[in-house]
């Protein structure tokens, strides 16, 4: 599917295996999630702009470089949480916003209770990251909802993809690039991503 990279290297799939895996405590998952995560966003960014730079080592002066745009993470909590320390540990330099949504569990609609996201510039590069992407309504909301403010440059990051998710995210989104580690089989009559991992938020936070 054009605009989707499937991140295909053998760290992403053993992380990922681990995550899958129900024996997995929180606090392996909270790690896990966290190292892949990291991965995941390594290859998102992989053509941030850089401007070259000078700088001093203790012997001489030398190039450098540092990022040319301001970087903005966005998590949808709650499960996004979850790969804002991965984010922040990759890129220092980040801001982190937040966007309360859940899914209303008959309707499977996403619903707003929280919205805090950093000013930044205009032509800022934005991360929007939550693990799962299953209906897509979070994520076409969550996108929708930034788009509404900003002018920067979005991507979507995320761990497990269902088809239909993806569907609905090329197709509200087109612009949007979307990167994930696997894309799985299909929903369940709960909305459930099949395989999948669960409950994200809920593996993530001992909830349930
Ligand atoms: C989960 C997950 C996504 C959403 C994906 O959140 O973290 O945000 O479901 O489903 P969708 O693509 O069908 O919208 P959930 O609603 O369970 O809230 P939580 O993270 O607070 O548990
Ligand atoms: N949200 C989750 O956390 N898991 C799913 O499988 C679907 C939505």
């Amino acid at each position: 599917m054009t605009g989707v990279t499937v991140v295909d290297h053998p760290l992403v799939a053993r992380h990922l295996s681990v995550l899958r895996d129900r024996a997995t405590p929180s606090s392996d998952f909270r790690r896990r999630l966290s190292d892949v995560s990291m991965l995941l966003l390594f290859e998102a960014l992989r053509d941030l702009r850089v401007r070259e730079d000078q700088l001093d080592t203790p012997l001489e002066t030398t190039g450098g470089m540092r990022l040319a745009d301001e970087i903005v993470v966005i998590a949808i909590l709650r499960a996004g949480l979850g790969m804002t320390d991965g984010a922040l540990r990759l890129i220092p330099e980040a801001r982190v916003g937040h966007l309360g949504l859940y899914r209303d569990e008959e309707s499977l609609q996403p619903v707003g209770y929280y919205e805090s996201v950093p000013r930044h510039a205009a032509d800022a590069e934005i991360v929007v990251v939550d693990p799962m992407l299953a209906t897509g309504g979070s994520a076409v909301n969550a996108v929708s909802r930034v788009k509404r403010d900003t002018s920067g440059r979005l991507r979507f990051v995320c761990l497990v993809a269902a088809p239909e998710g993806l569907a609905a995210m090329r197709e509200a989104h087109p612009d949007v690039p979307i990167w994930c580690a696997a894309i799985d089989r299909q929903l369940d009559e709960r909305g459930y991503i099949r395989p999948g991992l669960g409950d994200a938020g809920d593996r993530i936070f001992g909830t349930e």
